[in-house]
Parts: C-alpha cells; structure tokens; sequence
C-alpha cells in the first residue's frame, strides 16, 4: 500500500483534460485504489507535491530492433530499410545481443515514462521469445509481435511461409499473461506473401487476434505493392487478404484515396500515426483532418528506428509540429499518448487514466527548476516535456526510480 501526495493530470477526451492539485494517490499492489484531496485525507504519505502524475504514456507503433539505428539517416523508405534495417534487424539472430537488446530497450522506454507498447521484432523467433522474456522479467506491458517476412527479403532475414506461420500461432498461444500478448506482424505488403497474409488474416479474425503492419508510407512503397499484387490499391491487398479487422494496427497510413479510407473505416480497423518518422523519411504529411471525418480512430507511434526517439511527450509535439496549418491542442496532444491509445487496445478499463480501479500505470514528473506547477503544466509538458524529469514509472504498480 502507498500514498503518494502528487498533482495529477488525467485525459478525459480529445478536448478535456483534468488537473487535481495536491490530492493523495493510494495505491493497493497493481491497483489504484483512490484518489483523495489532500484536505480531506488522513495518514502518512509520500511527499511528491513537487511533481506532476499521468498516466504512463502508450506507444503504438515501435521496432525494438531498430532501437540501435536511431539516425542513421537516409530519407527514404525503401532504401532506408535496405541499407541500414536490415542489416541491423538481421543481428538480432543471435541471441545474445537480441536479450541485450531488449533490455536496454525496455529501460530507455521505461525511463521515457513509456508504460505500454505495441512493438515490431526482427523476423526471428528467438528474438522475439527473447523480447517477451525480458518484458516478462521486468515486468513491462506490451504486444509483441515477430515480424513476418516471406518474400522481397534479404537471404538472412526471409521466412519460409510456414515457419511464418507456425511460430506466430505458437507465439500467440505462449504469450496471453496479465501484462503482455502477442500481435501477428505482417511486416508489410511486399515482404509477405498473398498466402501468409491470407493465413494470419484468418487465424486473426477467429481468435480475434490483433495484427499490426506498414500502410501507405511512401510513393515508391505504394506502386510496388499494386505492381506486385496487381491491385487498384494498397488497402485493397489487406481487405482482400483478410488483414483488416477490427483488432489491426495501421502503421502511418498517409497516401489514401477517400475510398481507402472508406474501407478502412469499415473494416474498423485503426491507424497509428508516426509523425517523426514520416517526416524523417521525407515520407508525407499525415491526412489528420480526412481521417478525423473518415472516423477511423488513431493513436500515435514513435516509430524508433525511422522515429528518433522513444519520448512519447516528443511525439505528441511532433504531431503538432508536423501539421503544416491544423494546430492541435495540449488536451488532444496527452490524449493521443494516454487514454485514446488505450481505447484503441480496448485496455480503457485498466489504462490510459488515473482512476481508481485502474492499473497503476503511472509516470511522475519533475519540472525543470525555475518551473512551477499550474494550469500551464499540461501545455508545458507538451511542448518541452523532455525537460521534465521522470522521477518514478509504475507498471502495474511496479516501481522503477531512475
Ligand atoms: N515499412 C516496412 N518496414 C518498415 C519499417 O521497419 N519502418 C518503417 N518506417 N516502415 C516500414
Ligand atoms: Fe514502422
């Protein structure tokens, strides 16, 4: 049990967002168990007045195996992948450095006060067992998939489809705990086969699965997957094939027709938006306003490798930042890192806000020193949030202090 004496900023919905100023956090294990004005609470507490509590912050949309290649740049998909992804996936096919690897990825995620991801692996079984034992032993909530590859791929990194297949359905089987669950990762339309899209699409939609792949990045991207599958277009390759359900991710998703995007709103299918990235990659602008009236829900992505940093508060910026004329308020900018990402998981009963009876995912701020604690907080945080020191992070009331 603790309580812990905090300033607390809670996502409501896009448009509202809420500040408790000096309220008491009680905790009971894993659990919120209520959440207190300081005047009207008696006992002892843990004195973090001097701090801000949100909710641990959801990245959607992240290659833990890219994690070493933040930077190297070339601004363009296709090339970018093969000459500096690839190779740096392939070495996650040895053991040891794929278990080092998470490891220090999940701590640079933990002390970005990111408590929830949706994460890409290489296309290599152990790596991805590796990634989960790891999350397991340090107690991280994720999804994880194993990235399929059975076509288009260099010759250390191509799957056979079966062993595409097998090993995702097992890994689906193996990994159902309390805080992690495996994802089938079609990596993309051209590395994957028209029959292991087919088989992942089904197995999908009967267990009720979630899926996560590439959409519509990039120009040279979009016209090799019509070439290859001979399509009218890219969204069509998934509906066909059964990747689209209401459990699939969308990674970026920028270059749609408004029949695309009608599909995709049919298919309730979601998107995960990765501002850094796109314009990292010289990629495009993300459609915010088309996809806001389309109705397809989003949620945001840092997208490390091609994403330059696992610091969700940077991408919520990012998002801002990366509409050239459509500003996007604190309240939605926290909203796309906390509670909307949640909903998109269906984990909004346990995540996403501080609320009693929620999971105590939890992320403590400290401010810079000459920066005070007002209704300007959320703003701030938004837009230098890596000045903000992250004092705490709770998983499931696990505590990691850096
Ligand atoms: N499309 C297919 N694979 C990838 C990847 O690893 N990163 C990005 N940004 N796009 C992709
Ligand atoms: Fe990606």
């Amino acid at each position: 049990m603790r309580n812990i004496l905090c300033n607390i900023i809670n996502p409501v919905s896009i448009e509202k967002a809420e500040y408790l100023t000096n309220h008491v956090l009680s905790l009971d294990g894993k659990t919120i168990l209520s959440i207190t004005s300081l005047s009207d609470f008696e006992g002892e507490y843990e004195d973090y007045s001097d701090c801000l509590a949100l909710p641990g912050f959801i990245d959607l949309h992240v290659h833990l195996s890219q994690y070493r290649i933040r930077g190297h740049y070339y601004p363009a998909l296709l090339p970018w992948l093969k000459q500096s992804v690839f190779p740096e996936e392939s070495k996650s096919r040895d053991l040891d450095y794929a278990q080092k690897l998470s490891e220090d990825f999940f701590i640079a995620q933990l002390r970005a006060g990111t408590t929830c991801s949706v994460i890409y692996t290489a296309p290599y079984r152990e790596a991805a067992d590796a990634a989960f034992f790891t999350a397991q032993d340090m107690g991280i909530r994720a999804l994880i998939g194993m990235t399929l590859m059975d076509q288009n791929s260099p010759e250390n990194m191509l799957q056979t489809t079966d062993y595409a297949i097998t090993n995702s359905i097992e890994l689906h089987e193996k990994w159902q705990t309390d805080l992690l669950g495996y994802i089938f990762t079609p990596r993309f339309a051209p590395t994957c086969t028209k029959t292991l899209m087919q088989e992942i699409g089904s197995y999908a939609n009967v267990n009720k699965a979630f899926v996560q792949t590439h959409l519509s990045e990039n120009h040279a991207e979009i016209a090799w997957v019509k070439e290859l599958f001979q399509k009218e277009s890219y969204t069509d390759v998934y509906q066909d094939f059964g990747i689209l359900t209401s459990r699939t991710l969308l990674g970026h998703a920028i270059h749609l027709s408004d029949q695309e995007l009608g599909t995709i709103k049919a298919s309730g299918a979601k998107i995960t938006h990765c501002p850094d990235s796109n314009f990292y990659l010289k990629s495009g602008e993300y459609p915010l306003k088309r996809i806001q009236e389309a109705g397809i829900p989003f949620g945001l992505g840092s997208d490390v490798g091609a994403g330059t940093s696992l610091n969700m508060l940077y991408h919520a910026k990012m998002m801002n930042f990366r509409q050239s004329s459509d500003p996007i308020m604190p309240e939605e900018m926290l909203y796309r890192v906390t509670l909307g990402s949640a909903k998109l998981l269906e984990l909004e009963d346990r995540i996403g806000s501080l609320k009693p009876g929620k999971d105590a995912d939890i992320v403590f701020l400290s401010p810079p020193p000459d920066v005070g604690i007002d209704q300007h907080s959320l703003s701030q945080i938004c837009f230098y949030g890596e000045e903000f020191r992250v004092k705490e992070v709770l998983v499931a009331g696990r505590r990691h202090t850096f």
